[in-house]
């Protein structure tokens, strides 16, 4: 069939609207009809050449919509299921999978290869070219064709609109305050960067019961969203938070310090390592250029203090157990969806949208697709 999509043909490029021939679904695969997609900013950095799949490419992985075909062996789906997409997918068996890290199951090989996990060939084409789907999924487009692995049944109660963003922002940014952070009640968590990502850290972190919840980030509109959500505290720096933490802690500083700014750079490490007190931990959740190694990180400070600085994908949480465990939280009141999303945009839009993300205008910009786009 064809739809229209919004492709990357080279890096610093800006986004093209295209009409891409999609493919019905072969053994294992889905079409999903997409009601909306967030804008992460994991997506701008395919376009800056942080990443390396393969160009062209379909861009977003935070989606969510109702399934339309389903493909031979599917048993799992059925048209007119309502569903997510995980950005990691889950195959349910692999080895990572059966040890409950379906964050890193081993189909997350082919996350930055551009051809499906099925038959490893392209779902979508443009003018007879292969085109990548971003995460395996390419919700920069009104359909989708994926694999099974790559979708996460919900129920229906939950407006699709809102169930997109946790395809990625809201697991990523709650694991890693709750999930691989650990938080508990009574804790100090400090999150830098306050964006799709950071802003569910924060939800998350004073859902497990966190004394003090410290936002910081330079944009004051971030900030006032992060009390609003959450945070105890907010600043504009490490800087200046650093005299008020250790006054608030009594000198003990944060139990987790958790990283979501939008480019990540080796130089933040030391930094938030600073925030950290004894025996705490440093969660790295935002991502930068690929190639990147320099850290600044004492290591003097980092043994004898017996601190932790751990990475973390989809919030080092599995897709199919943090999914309906997020939403139950929603219905629950303790996860607000409907604040993270500050703007709302049809495809056509989407280069002022990342401008909006850049310039700090967003906590999540999100496409929202109608009849017309189908
Ligand atoms: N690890 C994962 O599984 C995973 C998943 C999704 C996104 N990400 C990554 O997480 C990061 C955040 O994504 P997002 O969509 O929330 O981005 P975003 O652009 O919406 O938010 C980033 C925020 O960081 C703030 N910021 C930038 N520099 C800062 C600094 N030096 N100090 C404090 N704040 C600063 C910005 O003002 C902004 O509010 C990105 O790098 C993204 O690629 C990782
Ligand atoms: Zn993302
Ligand atoms: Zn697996």
């Amino acid at each position: 069939m064809k739809t229209k999509a919004a492709v990357l043909h080279g890096v610093n490029e800006e986004w093209q609207i295209e009409e891409v021939e999609l493919g019905d679904p072969v053994a294992g695969e889905v079409q999903v009809r997409l009601v909306s997609s967030g804008l992460c900013h994991s997506d701008h950095h395919s376009r800056t050449g942080d990443e390396d799949a393969p160009l062209p490419a379909i861009g977003g992985h935070e989606g969510a919509g109702v399934v339309t075909k389903v493909g031979p062996g599917v048993t799992k789906f059925a048209v007119g299921d309502h569903v997510v997409t995980a950005f990691v997918p889950a195959c349910g068996v692999c080895e990572p999978c059966s040890r409950g890290l379906q964050n890193l199951c081993d189909e997350g090989r082919h996350l930055f290869e551009g051809v499906a996990i099925a038959d490893q060939t392209h779902r979508v084409t443009l003018n007879g070219v292969g085109v990548t789907q971003m995460c395996l999924l390419g919700t920069f487009s009104p359909y989708i064709t994926v694999h099974e692995a790559s979708l996460v049944k919900i129920e229906k109660d939950i407006p699709l609109r809102l169930a997109a963003l946790l395809g990625c922002g809201v697991p990523t940014g709650w694991g890693s305050a709750v999930d691989i952070g650990g938080t508990k009640a009574g804790d100090t968590v400090v999150v830098i960067g306050v964006g799709g990502v950071g802003i569910n850290a924060v939800q998350g972190a004073r859902a497990a019961g966190a004394r003090h919840v410290v936002a910081i980030d330079p944009v004051p509109f971030k900030r006032e969203m992060a009390e609003k959500l959450g945070a105890t505290h907010s600043f504009e720096s490490v800087e200046s938070a650093l005299p008020v933490l250790a006054q608030i802690t009594w000198g003990a500083l944060a139990n987790l310090v958790v990283l979501t700014q939008g480019e990540m750079k080796g130089e933040y490490i030391q930094p938030a390592m600073t925030l950290t007190g004894k025996a705490g931990q440093v969660v790295v959740a935002g991502l930068g250029n690929k190639a990147a190694e320099e850290v600044t990180l004492n290591l003097y400070e980092l043994t004898l203090l017996q601190k932790r600085l751990q990475g973390a994908i989809f919030g080092g949480s599995s897709p199919r157990t943090q999914v309906p465990k997020l939403l139950h939280e929603f219905r629950s009141g303790r996860l607000n969806l409907d604040d993270l999303v500050t703007r709302t945009y049809r495809l056509e839009d989407i280069n002022q949208a990342y401008d909006d993300m850049l310039e700090g205008r967003n906590i999540r910009g999100m496409i929202v697709y109608d009849e017309t786009d189908y």
